[in-house]
């Protein structure tokens, strides 16, 4: 692996942070590390060519950014998670909406698109022919342009949605299968069916720049923020809790929890063996308790105890 210590490195961050606007200095030092040596390796350079080979190449920095947001996903990722979404906070984030019959939905870091899109299969599924009453307004961020373009199409090579083992009845129901040339050529695929994509809203947005909406009933921001150093992930957490409307959800990777300091902001709830966070309003006298480090109990129909410590 190439060197990239120190100076080098720092003057290699400082330009591709200027360059893009994305804040590298937000993302874990080993993390970004690795991915400038990778870079370097690919491109058989030394760390002192390629500062001014970013200098120089317009797109590079670009490039980089585009590597270095791990871009992993899939359709319904974590199958445990999409279960208990579909089972109860989907179901309890409608009861919330009845009367105004219309979701607000944010999939934060949603690379291709595959989230958000099952998050509105879900939602579809739970609403049945409900459904048609019902507005749903998916919005699918990230910073990467490039994912953005594969998300807006919808398109996804059939090896990769078959891989993620769709029960038989939503693969039937929201995909659809994209003719083959007459010759056979090109790479077989399919097409999130329009129904569902019409609900998404894919819009580039970098999480540690761009302003957040507000009144959401759902959040997902997972697998995104383990990348980053601690006190930019809170900051992140307290906007999350901003943009949240009171009893909204925030839902994060299996791999990620909140600390104990957003106690007061976020009660941990475990919902079919999966964790979720949902808002505590600001002011409330939840909060108020909690934040004097009160013991909450929520049983199985979700209704709230506090103990002392
Ligand atoms: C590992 S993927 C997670 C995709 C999906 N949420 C999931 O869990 O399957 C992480 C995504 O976060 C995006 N990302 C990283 N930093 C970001 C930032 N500052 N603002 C917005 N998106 C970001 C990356 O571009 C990438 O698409």
């Amino acid at each position: 692996m190439p060197d990239v210590r120190a100076g080098n490195y720092l003057a290699i961050r400082n330009s591709l942070e200027e360059k893009t606007g994305i804040p590298f200095t937000c993302y874990n030092e080993d993390f970004l590390q690795r991915h400038i040596a990778a870079r370097l390796e690919s491109l058989g350079m030394s760390a002192e060519k390629y500062r001014s080979f970013i200098d120089e190449n317009a797109e590079e920095a670009e490039r980089f950014s585009e590597c270095l947001t791990v871009n992993y996903t899939g359709f319904f990722r974590d199958a445990g998670k999409y279960k208990a979404l579909r089972e109860n906070v989907l179901g309890e984030i409608v009861r919330n909406n009845m009367r105004r019959k219309t979701l607000s939905l944010w999939s934060a870091g949603c690379a291709a698109g595959e989230e958000p899109y099952s998050v509105v299969m879900s939602l579809m599924e739970g609403l049945g022919v409900e459904r048609a009453g019902w507005r749903m307004d998916m919005l699918a961020t990230d910073v990467n342009g490039a994912l953005l373009e594969r998300a807006r199409s919808g398109v996804y090579p059939a090896s990769q949605v078959l891989k993620s083992r769709l029960a038989s009845t939503i693969f039937r129901k929201y995909f659809e299968s994209l003719e083959q040339t007459s010759d056979g050529a090109g790479v077989p695929s399919f097409r999130v069916a329009g129904e569902v994509r019409e609900r998404v809203q894919f819009r580039r947005h970098n999480l540690l720049r761009d302003p957040f909406p507000t009144a959401v009933d759902l959040i997902l921001c997972r697998n995104v923020m383990i990348y980053m150093k601690g006190e930019h992930v809170n900051v992140l957490v307290e906007k999350f809790h901003e943009a949240l409307k009171d009893g909204g959800y925030l839902v994060l990777g299996n791999y990620e929890a909140l600390d104990h300091t957003f106690i007061p902001l976020f009660e941990r709830l475990k919902v079919s063996g999966e964790y979720f966070y949902r808002k505590i309003p600001t002011g409330s006298v939840l909060q108020k308790a909690m934040s004097q480090r009160k013991t909450l109990i929520v049983d199985s129909l979700s209704r709230v105890q506090l103990k002392d410590q």
